[in-house]
């Protein structure tokens, strides 16, 4: 069965192991450091025992950032990066993020389609640099979560 969870910090060789199938690069595979980060945040899609898919970043005071999003190839176009982009985003909310940021090859079709149906802007252009292309810098404005406590929505 396929199922969303939050990350947990013995997910680093799953992670490596599936970012060799999804970046090229392998400065662009999440570090065992930054994954044990305290201010690490992040979501798996997990099928019996394997991953699929992440996204994984950090939050600081109010202001979050989005390091890192990718699915297998094959699982592609089944509306899982949107689950785990939502997931992100929503957990860094419920700790009192106001702001997510990230930054995108300029190049990457899918990447900043899913960005723009999910209202990220764009914030500032990197000429070059990831060398052969360049960054753009997206910001996505998130108000506080609506508490819906009975004892607020209750007066008295
Ligand atoms: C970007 C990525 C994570 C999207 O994952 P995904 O599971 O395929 O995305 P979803 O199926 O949830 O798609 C959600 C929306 O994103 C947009 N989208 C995703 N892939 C797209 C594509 N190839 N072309 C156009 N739009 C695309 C669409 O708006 C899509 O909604 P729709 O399917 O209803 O049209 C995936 O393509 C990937 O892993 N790419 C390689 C890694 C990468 O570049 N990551 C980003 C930089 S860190």
């Amino acid at each position: 069965m396929m199922a969303l969870r939050s990350l947990r910090p013995e997910d680093g060789e799953k992670i490596q192991r599936i970012a060799k199938n999804i970046f090229s690069s392998p400065s662009q595979w999440p570090s065992f450091l930054f994954l044990q980060a305290p201010s690490t945040r992040g979501w798996v899609v997990e099928e019996n025992d394997s991953l699929l898919g992440y996204a994984i970043g950090s939050i600081v005071l109010d202001e979050a950032e989005l390091s890192w999003i990718g699915v297998l190839p094959q699982f592609r176009r089944q509306g899982l990066g949107k689950k785990l982009l939502q997931a992100f985003i929503q957990g860094v909310q419920k700790e009192g993020a106001k702001q997510v940021f990230l930054e995108v090859r300029a190049d990457n079709g899918p990447a900043i389609a899913l960005y723009d149906s999910f209202g990220f802007e764009r914030i500032a252009l990197r000429r070059g640099y990831y060398g052969d292309a360049d960054a753009i810098v997206m910001r996505l404005a998130i108000g506080p979560l609506r508490q819906e406590s009975p004892e607020r929505s209750r007066p008295g």
